[in-house]
C-alpha cells in the first residue's frame, strides 16, 4: 500500500454517483460502474471543467462544459471536442476503505 493515498470510505463511493476528492493536491474523480472503481483526472483535458458536476451514462462521463465524451475506465476521449484522454489511477480497497496512487498509470 505503500505510496497509495486513503481519500474515502468504501461506503461513500456509491455505484454511478460522480465524487471529487484530492490526492496530494489532485482533483481526483471517483465513482463505480458495474461494481468497478474507477479513477481518473477530475478535470477535463478540453478547459477547466470539474467532471465531477458532469453526468455518468453507462460508461462515459460527460463534461458539464462542452459535453465531451471520456470512457470512464481507461480515460479514451468518446466524443469531442476534448482530444487528450483523462489520466487514470490505480484505487485499492481495503478495510472498508479506498486508497488511490498519486501516480497516474502508465497508458
Ligand atoms: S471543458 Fe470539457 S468539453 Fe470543454
Amino acid at each position: 500500500m505503500t505510496g497509495f493515498v486513503s481519500v474515502a470510505r468504501s461506503e461513500d463511493i456509491k455505484e454511478g454517483a460522480l465524487s471529487r476528492v484530492d490526492v496530494n493536491g489532485r482533483p481526483i474523480l471517483i465513482t463505480r460502474v458495474y461494481g468497478r472503481l474507477c479513477v481518473l483526472s477530475a478535470i477535463c483535458t478540453h478547459e477547466d471543467a470539474d467532471l465531477s458536476k458532469g453526468e455518468l451514462e453507462d460508461e462515459t462521463v460527460w463534461c458539464p462544459l462542452h459535453a465531451s465524451g471520456f470512457n470512464i475506465f481507461t480515460g479514451a476521449v468518446t466524443s469531442p471536442p476534448a482530444e487528450e484522454p483523462l489520466e487514470v489511477y490505480e484505487a485499492r480497497e481495503y478495510d472498508g476503505k479506498i486508497a488511490v496512487s498519486p501516480i497516474p498509470r502508465k497508458s
